[in-house]
């Protein structure tokens, strides 16, 4: 049932260029987004507000999804955690929409924001793997991840497909809502269409990551940073850290270091640096030398092409060049493999972490 892995982990990690594959059928016609599985008009027309709930992972990509909602369709987005979301007073506006992730589908916080938003007549938009479930039967409109069953307690491949679905959702919304020129269209399109074979490709390094987990298989405490959706991705890459591996993995917008963070940083501390946003990639820099002047081991994460990185960083992992709106896709796959050989090295129960359960149905 592991097909040949020693975990479903792993299994699921290289899965993913397949998920994203199946998530993409059928819903790009002629360089354009088409839903050709779902009518999402009744949902989108006159919107004028996002909000997107979910948890864990799911927000993760939540949190992707505001920054390219945000960007490519001009619309303001507000993403919260479906438990904080639900017990503060919303101002929901009529013009509403509300976007929730959930791989399970069951999730109680996320099932429960749903319910108030349906309640105060507030249009629901469902992204979820599983067919049938409460969050699919219960919004009004669902665009499902075709990511496949996923057994392992970390999310990864339902997280990459959570992140394909908000790219396309994005590019529908600025079709609509005639935000972008087409042909910027067309290329985002396009780049979409090759994001599968780049993860492949990323995967085929696996063995890199293996060795760079290795040397930090006994470090005590982690740091991740990064800028804009580097650092949307950070925050995904320490949870899978904690969770599967135990390590203390604290993700930071690297801007923030110095308001209370740094004091933290001393000799031999690890510190993840996502570097893929082509606007920041000068500030990530100033903030990766903050942290060597005080004795941190850099890994960096950073697009292929960029001058002076690897002078700064201890180990360095390229990923392909992309737009860097995309570059999440991308990125989280060495952090998901970092993840995954740490928990390994270190003797973890890796497809079920100890006090955490799959799907979360109790408050
Ligand atoms: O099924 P859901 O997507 O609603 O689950 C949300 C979280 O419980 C889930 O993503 C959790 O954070 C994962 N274990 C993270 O790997």
């Amino acid at each position: 049932e592991k097909g040949g892995y020693p975990h479903f982990m792993i299994k699921e990690i290289m899965e993913q260029p397949q998920a994203l594959r199946d998530t993409l059928r059928g819903r790009i016609q002629g360089g354009r987004v088409e839903f050709s599985d779902v009518d999402l008009d009744c949902c989108l027309d006159g919107v004028e507000k996002v909000f997107i709930v979910a948890c864990g992972t799911a927000y993760h990509a939540g949190v992707v999804g505001k920054h390219v909602i945000e960007r490519l369709a001009c619309l303001p987005v507000e993403v919260d955690i479906a438990s904080e979301f639900r017990y503060r007073d919303v101002l929901w506006g009529d013009k509403s929409l509300l976007i929730v992730i959930s791989q399970s589908g069951e999730t109680a916080d996320t099932l429960a924001a749903l319910r108030e938003a349906k309640k105060k007549g507030i249009r629901v938009l469902a992204v979820t793997n599983v067919v049938g479930s409460s969050v699919a039967r219960e919004a009004d409109r669902v665009i499902y991840t075709w990511a496949g069953p996923e057994i392992a307690v970390a999310s990864t491949k339902a997280y990459s497909t959570q992140l394909l679905v908000m790219y396309l959702l994005g590019l529908y919304l600025a079709q609509k809502r005639g935000t972008l020129p087409e042909e910027v269209i067309a290329s985002t399109v396009r780049e979409l269409r090759g994001i599968a074979d780049k993860v492949e490709a990323i995967l085929e390094k696996a063995g890199a990551v293996e060795a760079i987990a290795e040397k930090y298989a006994a470090t005590a405490s982690t740091f991740f940073i990064g800028r804009g959706l580097d650092y949307a991705v950070a925050l995904e890459g320490a949870l899978k850290l904690k969770e599967i591996s135990y390590v203390h993995a604290e993700a930071y917008a690297a801007g923030e270091l110095k308001h209370g963070t740094l004091a933290l940083i001393e000799k031999g501390v690890p510190v993840i640096a996502i570097v893929t946003q082509d606007e920041l990639q000068d500030k990530m820099i100033s903030n990766i030398k903050e942290v060597k002047a005080r004795g941190a081991e850099v890994i960096g994460i950073a697009k292929e092409g960029l001058a002076g990185i690897e002078e700064e960083t201890d180990e360095l992992f390229v990923i392909p060049g992309e737009d860097s709106l995309l570059t999440p896709m991308l990125t989280v796959v060495p952090l998901q493999l970092f993840a995954y050989y740490m928990a390994v090295k270190r003797g973890c129960d890796v497809d079920k972490p100890r006090n955490l359960a799959k799907s979360v149905t109790v408050e």
